[in-house]
């Protein structure tokens, strides 16, 4: 059985102290909950404070970004053996705010995904449809032609090390989430391309969900059959929410 993966996206919020404090109280909350994989991403300037609060708590660490190159001339990026020494375990890659707002595309993506494993790291993919698509019924389109790029010429044991993130655009932060029928459907959709691209391998791949999961819906979405965890935005940045979304996954899983 796929392990699920609850991971809290902070995105561009929490200086220093400020992430000391929440990733402080998401412990003390969390401290007996089993059966859940659990993850907070916060900005790169927190990395190492983090880091150094939840050591041996069973939390994981994943940055929101990283470079291809492993080191050199590109000012403001940061490289995957800095991000390992650092004791980071994944990167979020391919998100939709970099994919629009930082112009990363489905080949830089693929670059990225590879030079994640090449440093001994773990991706968490994301991939999804705008609300255009969506109307236009090119959901399905959309999603296996990122996902097809994203794991272009990986080898299949790093295949099933993926985590992918499927996160529709216009449930990004809007409040609006897709129902758990839909994201489990395309969810579906992504395994079934996965298995073409790499036979016997895509039943082990977690897939979450992300966009606009909340305390109140994160049950309607782990109780679908390939929906394997979440990625949080809004709801990872207060320690309560964090925590029940996670709470509630476990009981879903040990019930
Ligand atoms: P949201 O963000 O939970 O605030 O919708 C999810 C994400 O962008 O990963």
């Amino acid at each position: 059985m796929r392990k699920p993966f609850i991971a809290g996206n902070w995105k561009m919020n929490k200086t220093v102290s400020e992430a000391e404090s929440l990733v402080t109280d998401i412990i003390e909350r969390l401290s007996d909950v089993e059966g859940v994989e659990i993850g907070v991403c916060p900005p790169a300037i927190d990395l190492v404070s983090v880091r150094e609060i939840i050591k041996n708590k069973g939390i994981k660490l994943g940055a929101q970004n990283m470079h291809w190159e492993e080191k050199g001339a590109y000012t403001g990026e940061i490289s995957g053996p800095m991000l390992k020494e650092l004791g980071v375990d994944y990167v979020i890659i391919g998100h939709s705010e970099r994919r629009q707002y930082f112009g990363e595309t489905d080949q830089s993506v693929n670059r990225k995904v590879k030079a994640v494993f090449d440093y001994g790291l773990k991706p968490i993919i994301c991939v999804g449809e705008t609300l255009k698509e969506r109307k236009d019924g090119k959901t399905e389109a959309k999603v296996s032609s990122q996902i097809k790029a994203a794991l272009a010429g990986l080898k299949p044991e790093q295949v099933v090390e993926v985590v992918v993130a499927y996160e529709p655009i216009w449930a990004i932060g809007t409040g609006e989430s897709a129902t758990a029928g839909q994201a489990n459907e395309v969810i579906k959709g992504i395994r079934e391309i996965i298995e073409k691209n790499f036979p016997g391998d895509a039943q082990k791949v977690r897939i979450q969900y992300g966009g606009s999961v909340k305390p109140h819906n994160v049950e309607e979405f782990m109780v679908e059959s390939d929906i394997d965890g979440a990625l949080v935005g809004g709801a990872s940045l207060e320690a309560d929410s964090f925590a029940e979304l996670i709470i509630k996954t476990a009981s879903i899983y040990q019930g």
